[in-house]
């Protein structure tokens, strides 16, 4: 990465007793779309508003294009912020609302109507501009939140979860757009999501937080190829666990004891030794197929449990001998065959798609 815009460093924030943030560490780069994901109470929201200057940080630093932002209030800072709930006023029309904050920089009358009219254009509500707040509908409100940040052209843009009011169809609409958007006025965007599909979507990179921590921060294809440990990888996307215990390791191939299941393989991502450790044979369910006669492949035996037709792919999920939890697995619908429920079916997968993971 060149030069971070945004230098985060071993920020923490305590409510009195309470700690939300402990020690989060992140660069982010110019003109980077970068997401913090995580569940419900992990510290999203106050870690965009210490970004923005509404919380300042227990302990730790924050610089934003090399300046330390400590004291600076938030209409000081470069960035603006799209927040949770999309407040807007009623009584003002589309254009009015758009060009709130632009009362306060005394721009020339042909300036601010420039800058409304560019803002309009870009979030396309072109033709709208004298509707009233109240008559739009919740995606059209969504973009009037947002052109009324990108009106003020921050260097960097903070949204909230901006797009967890709209249903799916618009709110995947939206995300496109979004990323269009950013990709071409060149911002930087901090985008805040509990919903994984969301972030990898959209995102350069991606932190994944968990109670005030960050877990792993890395690229979409990064967490979910090489997720770092078990809650990663749960939480992005659908992830099989086979309980085993560690072997010997031949660079980063690891040997399993999977007990009933016999011996198995996987691969490590870091150089951590997990030798003579409980651990986890980490698998997505479109790595592994099933079938009544695998050859060389098969390495499990088990029974179709369920089995889903879903037009381009089919879910099943398949019980194993010795397993506790089931395997679900997501094949593509090559044939338009599907496996019926109760068939004795071989498991298999490909030699380095298992991941070890503790
Ligand atoms: N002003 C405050 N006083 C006390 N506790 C707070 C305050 N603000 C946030 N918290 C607590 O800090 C934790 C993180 O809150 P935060 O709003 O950052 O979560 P979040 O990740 O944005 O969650 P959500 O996805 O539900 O919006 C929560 O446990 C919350 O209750
Ligand atoms: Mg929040």
């Amino acid at each position: 990465m060149s030069e971070p815009l945004i230098h985060i460093e071993a920020v923490t924030k305590s409510f009195g007793s309470f700690t939300a943030l402990h020690g989060i560490d992140i660069d982010i780069g110019r003109g980077e779309f970068f997401s913090l994901l995580g569940a419900s109470g992990c510290g999203k929201t106050t870690l965009l508003r210490i970004l923005a200057g509404i919380e300042e940080p227990t302990t730790g630093q924050l610089l934003i294009d090399g300046q330390d932002m400590r004291g600076v209030p938030p209409e000081k800072r470069p960035t603006n912020m799209v927040f949770q709930s999309y407040a807007i006023f009623p009584h003002l029309n589309v254009e009015e609302n758009i060009g709130y904050g632009l009362r306060n920089l005394k721009l020339s009358r042909a300036e601010t109507r420039e800058r409304i009219g560019s803002a309009v254009e870009l979030v396309k509500l072109g033709g709208m501009e004298k509707r009233n707040a109240h008559a739009l509908s919740g995606g059209q409100r969504q973009r009037v939140a947002l052109a009324r940040a990108l009106v003020m052209r921050p260097k960097v843009l903070l949204l909230d979860e901006p797009l967890s009011a709209l249903d799916k169809k618009l709110r995947e609409e939206m995300q496109l757009e979004l990323r269009a958007m950013q990709r071409s006025l060149g911002i930087t965007f901090v985008f805040v999501t509990h919903d994984q599909e969301e972030a990898m979507t959209l995102s350069d990179r991606i932190a994944m937080m968990s109670d005030g921590r960050i877990l792993q921060l890395d690229t979409p294809k990064g967490l979910y190829e090489r997720p770092a440990n078990r809650e990663v990888a749960e939480f992005i996307g659908t992830m099989n666990l086979i309980p085993a215990k560690a072997g010997a390791a031949k660079g980063n191939q690891v040997s399993l004891d999977a007990g009933a299941l016999g011996k198995l393989e996987g691969r490590v991502a870091t150089d951590v030794s997990t030798s003579g450790r409980e651990v986890f044979l980490a698998l997505r369910p479109e790595r592994i197929s099933v079938g009544a006669d695998l050859g060389a492949n098969a390495r499990l035996k088990g029974k179709i449990a369920e089995a889903v037709y879903l037009g381009d792919r089919i879910t099943y999920v398949v019980a194993v001998n010795g397993l506790a939890q089931p395997l679900r697995v997501v094949n593509a619908n090559e044939t338009g065959e599907i496996l019926r429920i109760g068939a004795e079916v071989e498991i298999g997968w490909p030699d380095d798609s298992g991941l070890v993971l503790s």
